[in-house]
């Protein structure tokens, strides 16, 4: 193998950035020719691609968001597309590709080595939705980001005597919420994978109200069966209690990535060249129990996450 190419797609991540450069210097260090392609399967589409250099990932470990830019492709999807963009890789003579994004990203990228085009994924989202892996690249920043947005409305909350829901993102995952949750001491924590009863969520305001408590945080993951704006309304109308709403978006997709993102992404990045390196093709690398592994892709995406139970009953005894 003498060339290969790095690419981000879908929704970015902290430490996206720190994983590029783990490629590319892991990927010259053994003798390779490196090229970034810009904005994820877009720019294979389009031949929108350029040799990476040593250079070239200098000063990006600590930067959010990824110097590749990305796109959540639509194109590639199609045969079209797809056929263009094998055709770049041909041109470019690219001989592996690593892929860093989420579980659509993996999808694509199972796609190409079934064409023949050896390509290892990386998990890149804040979401830790995959369950092959204990923890995505971006996920420990996006909960430290949320934890210091909990702190703040903490702080207010008390203030006002109020109720504030702050509502996480996730998508079908309820892992941010929960993990940021139990780390700011939220008094409740509604996740999709749980059924919540709102009565429930209003018994542990009462309760803490009754014993001075002056402020109380619900975190809120955006997959849930009711959103913000409901939840507020019914709280309000039982409790009397006042309720102020912030969602969060996406500014826990942003930031500086933590020490354990940017960490994560450097012993990923450069595990995604060994695998190509040893002729290894549609595997997802990810980390179990402190070691990082690699799955063929399709049996990592077949594979369904499940919630912490145990930390999730955990919240709710530390919050009585
Ligand atoms: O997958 C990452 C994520 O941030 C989800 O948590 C969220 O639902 C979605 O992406 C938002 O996507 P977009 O940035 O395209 O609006």
């Amino acid at each position: 193998m003498k060339k290969i190419g790095v690419l981000t797609s879908g929704g970015d991540s902290p430490g996206m950035n720190a994983a590029i450069r783990a490629v590319v210097r892991a990927g010259i260090y053994n003798g390779l020719k490196v090229v970034g392609i810009k904005r994820g399967y877009e720019g294979l589409i389009n031949g929108d691609i350029e040799e990476m250099k040593l250079s070239s990932v200098a000063d990006i470990i600590h930067r959010g968001g990824t110097m590749l830019r990305t796109a959540r492709s639509e194109a590639f999807k199609t045969e079209e597309g797809f056929k263009k963009a094998l055709n770049v890789i041909k041109i470019f003579g690219i001989e592996g590709i690593v892929v860093i994004g989420g579980d659509g990203s993996l999808k694509g990228a199972e796609r190409l080595s079934q064409a023949g085009i050896p390509t290892i994924g990386l998990p890149g989202t804040i979401d830790n939705d995959l369950a092959y892996t204990d923890y995505t690249i971006g996920f420990d920043t996006a909960i430290n980001t949320v934890l210091h947005a909990i702190s703040n409305i903490r702080d207010t909350s008390t203030s006002h005597g109020r109720a504030n829901i702050v509502e996480v993102m996730g998508r079908h995952c309820g892992d941010i919420a929960l993990y940021a949750g139990l780390a700011g001491g939220a008094e409740s924590i509604i996740v999709p994978e749980e059924e919540f009863s709102i009565d429930e969520v209003c018994k542990r305001l009462i309760q803490g109200k009754n014993r001075g408590k002056l402020h109380s945080i619900i975190i809120l993951a955006e997959g849930a069966s009711k959103n913000s704006y409901a939840i507020a309304k019914e709280i309000e109308e039982k409790t009397g209690i006042e309720v102020r709403i912030t969602i969060l978006g996406h500014i826990q997709r942003g930031g500086s990535p933590t020490a354990f993102d940017r960490i994560l992404a450097s012993q990923m990045g450069s595990k995604a060249v060994d695998l190509l390196i040893q002729g290894k093709k549609s595997r997802a690398v990810g980390i179990k129990g402190n070691e990082i592994c690699d799955f063929d892709i399709l049996e990592a995406l077949s594979m369904k996450k499940k919630m912490n139970k145990d930390l999730y009953a955990l919240t709710k005894i530390l919050s009585i």
